[in-house]
């Protein structure tokens, strides 16, 4: 049974123009998919809609074989976390421990699971010195990083990340990719909105949008040897395939530098 099941969506927030159109998208249990595209491209809307915020204009959502309706809504946002592009909408506590209890909180966790979580993944995100501050007063990266402790320590299912890393340094972003890899290993769906080449390279497939419709949907091994389509989908390309395409094709040195980079992309 798929993790994610989209049929037919369309979506408009005016009721004239649409900002989905006809999205068909399948996601399996324990796939890496990285939904890309331009600023505009309907990402955040997609999202919306799968945390049943937004409601489809026609079509259905269906999450773990369970139709998205306004009775099964509430049980089913149990199976997914999201982290939203703008953290401030995401807190509601005093404390930062409040934030990052917040999800748990939903699900019924102990409170002794609960505050032995918060330490954990406080410290997974490097605020565990930070836990009584109020939310108000973190930087921007510090936000982000509270709301992915909490979306971690809630242990879905499905983790929606939407730009989520956009505000955090080099060396914390790969910090972080590395965990979600674990979790990756563990079976976990992950579904990481973002437009950044680098960061949907750990991924397995690519989703890219354009202008509200899905533009491409492939394994990203197969998408990443057409590049062109990255381009007209106004996408920036991974640092390595822009300096791949300066390397001579015949040179014996430059085409081992090719393959090698060719390696780093498809394998990471
Ligand atoms: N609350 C809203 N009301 C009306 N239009 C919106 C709203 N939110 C987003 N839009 C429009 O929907 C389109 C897609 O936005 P969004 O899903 O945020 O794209 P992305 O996340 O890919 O940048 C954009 O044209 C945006 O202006
Ligand atoms: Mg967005």
């Amino acid at each position: 049974m798929s993790m994610i099941n989209i049929q037919d969506v369309t979506f408009s927030y005016t009721g004239k123009r649409l900002i989905l159109k006809d999205i068909n998208l399948t996601v399996e249990q324990g796939e890496w998919v990285a939904i890309l595209g331009h600023n505009g491209s309907g990402k955040s809307t997609l999202a919306k809609l799968l945390v049943g915020l937004l409601e489809p204009k026609s079509g259905t959502i269906a999450i773990d074989g369970v139709l998205l309706t306004p009775d099964t809504l509430y049980e089913e946002r149990k199976k997914i976390g999201i982290v939203f592009q703008n953290p401030d909408n995401q807190f509601v506590g005093v404390s930062v421990r409040d934030d990052i209890a917040f999800g748990m909180e939903n699900l019924n966790v102990p409170r002794e699971e609960m505050l032995e979580k918060i330490q954990f993944y406080a410290e997974k995100v490097g605020m565990s010195d930070l836990l009584e501050k109020e939310p108000s007063t973190l930087s921007g990266g510090q936000k982000q990083r509270v709301a992915i402790a909490g979306i971690l320590a809630m242990q879905t299912k499905i983790m929606i990340f939407d730009e989520a890393t956009s505000m955090l340094d080099p060396t914390s972003r790969n910090e972080l990719m590395a965990y979600i890899s674990t979790l990756h290993d563990e079976g976990i769906t992950i579904i990481m909105i973002t437009h950044d080449m680098e960061e949907a390279l750990y991924a397995d497939r690519l989703v890219v949008l354009k202008e509200g419709a899905i533009f491409e949907d492939d394994a990203k091994a197969t998408l990443l040897r057409k590049p062109e389509r990255f381009r007209e989908a106004r996408l920036d390309l991974p640092m390595a395939l822009k300096i791949q395409s300066g390397l001579s094709k015949t040179d014996e040195k430059e085409k081992r530098v090719r393959d090698f980079l060719w390696e780093f992309v498809s394998a990471k």
